[in-house]
Formats: C-alpha cells, sequence, structure tokens
C-alpha cells in the first residue's frame, strides 16, 4: 500500500496563483503516488474569523471547485471538509489534554500571526517604521479578538489533521514548519504517557520545491498585501495586472539592458514560458523593452487561465455534483478517522 499524505487549506476566500503554484499543482502530481487524504480546513479558518462565519460554508466549496478546476481529482484522492469529520474535533479534545501550555505559547507561527491579524487590525496605530519588528509595532495594543483558547490549540487541531490518518507526509510551506514539528513531538509524548508506539506515524513534512512566487509587486503573492492575480481572474483584469508588473527599475528605455533577477514578469515567464531563457538573455542584452515582455507573458498564461477558468464553469453549474463529492469524502475519511481514535481511546482507557 502506498504511504499516506495528509494536507489541507484553510479558505480564507478566492486562491491566487501563487497558491495555484505553489501547493494545488503539487497535489495534482501528489494524487497519483500516495493516499492522498486533500481537506478544507474551516475549523482553522474559525480560529481566526470566529465572527465572521457567514461566507465560510460557501467559501469552502469555492476552494473545492477551485482543486477541481485545477485536476485534482476525488478518484485518486479523498477530498473534504474537516468539519464533516467530528472524529477529528473528538481526537483534538483528547491530545488538547496533553499538550504543554508552553509548546503553544512558545510557538513562532502563532507569535507571528497574532501580530500580523494584530497589525493589520490597528494599522494607523502601528509604533516605529517599517524596519522596527512587528512585535515592537504592535505592542500594547488590544488583543481581544484573536487570543483566544482556540487560535493557541492551532497547533493541536492541525496535528489532529495529520495524526488521525497516520499520514508520513504533509506537504505544506516552509512557514509550517514549527505546526509540523509539534505534531511530531505529540506523537513521542502520547507514546511516552501511554506506553504505545503503533497508534500514530510521525509525519515529515514535504515541502514544495517551487520558490515563493512573487506578487504584481514584486513581493510574495499574498492576499493580505493586496498584489495578486487570483484564479478565475477575469482575463481583461489579468491582462492590465499583468501590465502593472514590477519589473528592473533601471531598465527605463525598452532598448536598456535590463536586470532579470527581482523582476516579477521573469519570474512568471520562468512559470509559463518553456523557452524563459532567451526571454532572459534578451532582457540582459537590452534587446526587448518591458512591455512587450509584459504582452508576451499575458498570452503565454491566457490559455492556461481560460482553461482553468472553463474548467470551473462547468464545475460550478454542477453543484449536485461537487455535493456528491463532498459527502464520499467526508466518508471515506471518517472511516479512516475512526480506526485511530479506538485505537487511541483504548490506549488512553476511556472505552467502555
Ligand atoms: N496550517 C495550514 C496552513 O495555514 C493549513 C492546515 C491545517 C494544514 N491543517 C493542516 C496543512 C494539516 C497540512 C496538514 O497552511
Amino acid at each position: 500500500m502506498s504511504e499516506i499524505i495528509v494536507s489541507g487549506m484553510r479558505p480564507t476566500g478566492k486562491l491566487h496563483l501563487g497558491n495555484f503554484h505553489g501547493a494545488l499543482k503539487n497535489f495534482v502530481a501528489l494524487q497519483d503516488k500516495y493516499k492522498c487524504f486533500f481537506f478544507v480546513a474551516d475549523l482553522h479558518a474559525l480560529t481566526t474569523a470566529y465572527k465572521h462565519t457567514e461566507d465560510l460554508a460557501a467559501n469552502s466549496e469555492q476552494m473545492l471547485i477551485d482543486w477541481l478546476s485545477a485536476g485534482v481529482d476525488p478518484k485518486k484522492a479523498h477530498l473534504f471538509i474537516q468539519s464533516d469529520v467530528p472524529e477529528v474535533s473528538e481526537l483534538n479534545t483528547l491530545l488538547g489534554m496533553i499538550t504543554p501550555l508552553g509548546w503553544l505559547l512558545r510557538n513562532p507561527i502563532y507569535k507571528d500571526q497574532l501580530n500580523e491579524l494584530l497589525a493589520r487590525k490597528y494599522a494607523g496605530q502601528l509604533k516605529g517604521d517599517e524596519n522596527t519588528p512587528l512585535a515592537e509595532r504592535v505592542k500594547g495594543l488590544a488583543d481581544e479578538d484573536i487570543s483566544v483558547y482556540g487560535f493557541l490549540g492551532y497547533p493541536v487541531l492541525m496535528a489532529v489533521d495529520i495524526l488521525i490518518h497516520k499520514a508520513a507526509f504533509v506537504p505544506v510551506g516552509k512557514d509550517q514548519t514549527a505546526h509540523i514539528e509539534i505534531a511530531r513531538d505529540l506523537v513521542r509524548r502520547f507514546n511516552e504517557i501511554y506506553g504505545v508506539d503503533n497508534v500514530f506515524v510521525e509525519p515529515k513534512p514535504l515541502y514544495t520545491e517551487i520558490a515563493v512566487m512573487p506578487g504584481l509587486d514584486g513581493h510574495k503573492m499574498s492576499k493580505s498585501y493586496g498584489n495578486t492575480i487570483d484564479l478565475g481572474e477575469d482575463l481583461e483584469s489579468v491582462r492590465k495586472k499583468v501590465m502593472t508588473m514590477f519589473t528592473d527599475p533601471n531598465k527605463k528605455r525598452a532598448n536598456d539592458p535590463g536586470n532579470p533577477d527581482g523582476c516579477t514578469v521573469y519570474a512568471f515567464h520562468k512559470i509559463y514560458n518553456p523557452d524563459y531563457k532567451t526571454r532572459c538573455a534578451e532582457c540582459k542584452a537590452g534587446a526587448l523593452g518591458c512591455v512587450a515582455c509584459k504582452k508576451q507573458l499575458f498570452e503565454l498564461m491566457e490559455p492556461q487561465l481560460k482553461a482553468f477558468a472553463d474548467r470551473r464553469k462547468v464545475f460550478e453549474s454542477d453543484k449536485a455534483q461537487i455535493q456528491q463529492i463532498i459527502k464520499e469524502g467526508a466518508k471515506a475519511a471518517r472511516e479512516s478517522a475512526a480506526v485511530t481514535l479506538a485505537q487511541v481511546k483504548r490506549a488512553m482507557k476511556i472505552t467502555k
């Protein structure tokens, strides 16, 4: 039997091309090689957005439609929504009992995210300038909104997602390393306390190879920076965005020699243009202007984006099929989860 993979994404709204090239394409590649469980982490979305749940169900469904349109195949991988698997919440309670508070309070992702959320909320009141560390800039600002038990417990829930299916590998970004470490530590702690070694598997991260995709302005593509191109975005809007992309600021005229390193258009050519090396040489030689280079990039992107949009329309118009996929995914995930949960309860001696 092939090894097990688990990965999830929070349904925080539209996916962008960075998510597509960074994570989704990887899902598509992995589904042929492993037994995959891919899920929409709607409970994790609640850890920070618990006051804004009105779009949560719709966002979860939209995320699944994006996955399907990208080629994630429910015949190959189990696709489900986290909250459809109540075993996850039950194991979350149990593992919560053995998780030392210090692990959670020291979790660097928790601190970073807390600061980032605070910075966004209190944007006008930050201290210092951009070179001041975020932790300093947000000091003293009220944090009652996200100082909740659920958010602190984010890594426990994530460990549960992974451990409940006995995953060997977890495809994630490098930014999730500390979370995977906590999952591994929890396995060892569980084994030590209950004297077992065969309930859980210690998961390993599987980092995606693709470099971070730059956004329109040259910074990492991210929703919070407002520099994204979204999956399924109107093509005319994409064309306009491509024409505004950040390029080498020293290449002022079309025939000035340019430096492709750090140029967003070039980073995109690397993805969409099989002949990107020629483009690079032409740029360096001053043989091609940025406007022409951008036009060509859009022409290369267009058919792929259109194919995605067309597939999306088909799925979007067949909600019954989506519901069926979600139902079958939940069934498979629950079956797999129930096995582990029963073993955990036996080890903890809470079965009657
Ligand atoms: N924390 C992950 C992220 O923000 C999402 C996630 C939740 C996840 N549970 C998971 C990823 C389990 C992998 C496995 O990207």
